[in-house]
């Protein structure tokens, strides 16, 4: 069971809107190149009306494994950028079913709680992640000796519970996470709800969700879906199926994990608009660029830094493009914190402050587009 520790005060909660570090060197140029209208904004305030600017909240997952404490109750700098420059909040790990579900016969909502909270203390909306996936399930679910009818039941309480508790206070969910895979099939040997209960269960999550919070706009997301390919092919079919049976289905999101040794997805654009023409909202909900550091000291290099602001750029440019594209989040803001380098060997330097805080030119990038835009 985890506990969330004093220092999670209301005094941290309402973190008093103060003025970041002063920048060395890689900050200093970027400044150069950013109007002086741009760099003396934070990213929430430079948006355009009606779109959020978000950041996954650092907990759980790999942060487990680490010798540091829990980012979200332990590091006051660190809270300090969360609620100065974002308007939007998605918990890393603490709303999976791996997190709120130790046992069959209980909820810990702490964590999940402690976000909303900070959220609606910081004026910042929050990305529900994620109800139904085929990861980070609690070992009880993925080897426990379940009928049919017992998992049908176990996933509809579970997200009538879940969704119910913070019904008017969560502005979006992935319902459905990452339930195709890159050939457009879908998961099923994997995902435990499409294996056991058949595809048709998508439906009724959405279904569920939606009675347990009618204001939630409801999203499909994965990852890997960035551009127009098999796999976002399958998703606009199933996309539109969803909605010829009247299925309440809002929104469809990429996570938009990038790397730059490949191509930025320059399609990225018109893979979002078509699924705006269907009348869904879309989201950019886990944008990082990870690069395996070229430059010296095993340090990117200044190239290599230009180039990943210039993917941030493009990516939130296409998401200002497209009119139903008002969620952009990125997947951590400091790589003091980042999945990444836990994930990918020889990469890393995903986010746009370094793990000192230190903001990146991918930092003034999105200043500077938000604030051209907005
Ligand atoms: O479950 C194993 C456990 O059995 C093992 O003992 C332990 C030892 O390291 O690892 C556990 O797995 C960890 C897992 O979280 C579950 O807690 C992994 O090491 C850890 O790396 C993993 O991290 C999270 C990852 O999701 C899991 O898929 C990351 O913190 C989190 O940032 C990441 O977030 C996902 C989004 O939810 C969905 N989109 C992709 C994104 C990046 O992978």
């Amino acid at each position: 069971m985890r506990t969330l520790p004093a220092l999670l005060t209301a005094t941290v909660l309402a973190l008093p809107l103060v003025t970041a570090v002063a920048s060395p060197l890689p900050e200093a140029e970027a400044r150069t190149a950013a109007p002086a209208s741009a760099w003396h904004h934070r990213l929430r305030e430079a948006a355009p009306e009606g779109m959020v600017i978000g950041t996954a909240v650092a907990g759980g997952g790999h942060h487990e494994d680490q010798d540091y404490p829990d980012p979200f109750t332990h590091d006051r700098r660190y809270l300090r950028h969360m609620s100065q420059q974002f308007s939007s909040l998605s918990p890393e790990n603490q709303m999976k079913w791996e997190f709120l579900r130790p046992d069959q016969d209980t909820y810990d909502f702490a964590a999940a709680d402690a976000i909303v909270e900070y959220a609606e203390a910081n004026g910042q909306v929050v990305r529900g992640h994620t109800l139904l996936w085929h990861s980070q399930n609690p070992d009880w679910l993925e080897e426990g000796d379940f009928s049919r009818e017992e998992l049908r039941t176990l996933l509809r309480e579970h997200i009538t519970t879940v969704v119910g508790r913070y019904s008017g206070r969560i502005d979006q969910w992935d319902v459905a996470n990452e339930i195709f895979q890159e050939d457009g099939e879908l998961r099923t040997e994997e995902n435990i709800w499409i294996r056991e209960l058949g595809p048709g269960i998508i439906a009724d999550a959405f279904r569920w969700a939606h009675e347990a919070d009618p204001s939630a706009e409801l999203f499909l997301n994965d990852y890997n879906v960035d551009g127009v390919n098999p796999k976002s092919d399958a998703y606009y079919a199933f996309a539109q199926d969803l909605l010829e049976q009247g299925v309440p289905l809002h929104g469809f999101s990429t996570q938009a994990h990038l790397s730059l040794q490949y191509a930025f997805p320059g399609d990225l654009e018109d893979n979002l608009r078509r699924f705006d023409e269907l009348g869904l909202n879309t989201a950019i909900t886990e944008l990082d660029v990870r690069m395996a550091p070229d430059g010296r000291h095993g340090r990117p290099s200044r190239e290599q830094l230009a180039q990943q602001a210039d993917y941030y750029r493009q990516a939130l440019e296409a998401c200002l493009n497209v009119e139903g594209c008002r969620s952009f989040t990125i997947w951590g803001f400091t790589d003091k914190y980042s999945w990444v380098p836990h994930f990918f060997e020889d990469e890393g330097y995903a986010t746009v402050m370094t793990d000192r805080f230190q903001r990146k030119p991918a930092f003034y990038a999105l200043l500077r587009t938000l604030a051209h835009a907005g």
